[in-house]
């Protein structure tokens, strides 16, 4: 952290205030890139005690929410998640003038309330979802989605340019960055699940991990390939089942399910693709190809028991 302190002399005009409220991993790590590209920063976080690093770098300290929104006209809030952000915005009843900046993760339904609440007190909102881990903040490695008031967004892209990476607009719709965020994380939860339960099974022979990790690239390198054309079927609502086809690929689900329950492992993960497979086959689209089983993700969910 040495020599990061921003110099006075380093605060343009052109360099706006923005004020952070939460200092959490997230937080610290968007308030540390706001000093280094030179903003005056405004630091608030409800144990106080957690912006002092923040503060040796040449933040001000605020001692309480409202302070630290009279600071700045852009407002950058991470918190634990909605509950705290309702909590926080509780504590100040007027944003006039003010351009706050959601980045909590948080539901596309929750997003929208907290857009509400913002401008019922006067302010722009604007919901975003960070993409990367606190060490990526203000590299250019990046992503940050936002949603919401464009005009407001437009009006502080330069200040947002700190957090590094892509700033990437996704919707007027406020919730629409945190539908995207889950979109995203859906896959990375999914991914990965079925990669650990894929080296569960590949163990059952005395395979390593890093041994099978090599074919676990392929099939990612498959599956990023497979997903271009699934993502043209499903946009043309057309499946064509030609080179592959559900009745052929569902035999492979089902002897996933049947080996995870001889090797006594979980079989959910596979059991999901199967019962997919399945309802889709018993619709009558045995012949058609991955991107039908889209249909049935909208069918009503079994029931999950205990
Ligand atoms: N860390 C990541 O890798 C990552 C990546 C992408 C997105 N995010 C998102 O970024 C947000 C912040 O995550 P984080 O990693 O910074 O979490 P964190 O380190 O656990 O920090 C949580 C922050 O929320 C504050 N907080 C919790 N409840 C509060 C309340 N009721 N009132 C006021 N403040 C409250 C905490 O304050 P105290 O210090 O007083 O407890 C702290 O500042 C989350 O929505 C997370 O999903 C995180």
């Amino acid at each position: 952290m040495k020599g990061m302190t921003v110099q006075p002399n380093e605060i343009t005009d052109s360099k706006r205030e923005v004020a952070v409220l939460g200092l959490g991993a997230m937080g610290t790590a968007l308030a540390t890139g706001f000093l280094r590209a030179g903003h005056p920063t405004t630091v608030w976080n409800r144990t106080r005690q957690r912006g002092e690093g923040l503060v040796k770098l040449g933040a001000a300290p605020a001692d309480s929410v409202d302070e630290a929104v009279v600071a700045a006209g852009l407002v950058v809030v991470s918190l634990l998640d909605a509950s705290a952000v309702f909590e926080v915005l509780n504590q100040v009843p007027q944003l006039e003038g003010r351009t706050v900046i959601n980045l909590t993760s948080t539901t596309p339904e929750q997003a929208e309330r907290i857009s509400t609440a913002v401008i019922e007190r006067g302010g722009s909102a604007v919901i975003g979802a960070v993409m990367v881990t606190p060490p990526m903040v203000a590299t250019d490695d990046a992503v940050v989605l936002y949603s919401g008031d464009r005009s407001a967004f437009d009006e502080h892209r330069a200040t947002l340019a700190a957090l590094g990476g892509e700033a990437t607009w996704v919707g007027d719709e406020p919730g629409a960055a945190s539908l995207l965020d889950l979109a995203m994380l859906d896959l990375f939860y999914g991914s990965v699940t079925a990669f650990i339960h894929a080296v569960a099974l590949a163990r059952v022979k005395g395979m390593s991990a890093g041994e099978f990790l090599p074919f676990a690239q392929r099939m990612f390198d498959l599956a990023a390939l497979t997903a271009t054309e699934l993502a043209e079927d499903v946009d043309s609502l057309r499946y064509p089942g030609d080179e592959n086809n559900l009745a052929m690929m569902l035999r492979s689900a089902e002897h996933l399910v049947e080996v995870s329950i001889a090797e006594e492992l979980d079989p959910a993960v596979p059991e999901t693709t199967r019962r997919l497979m399945q309802a889709a086959v018993d619709a009558g689209h045995a012949g058609e190809g991955y991107g039908r089983i889209i249909k049935h993700l909208h069918a009503p969910p079994p029931q999950i028991d205990g």
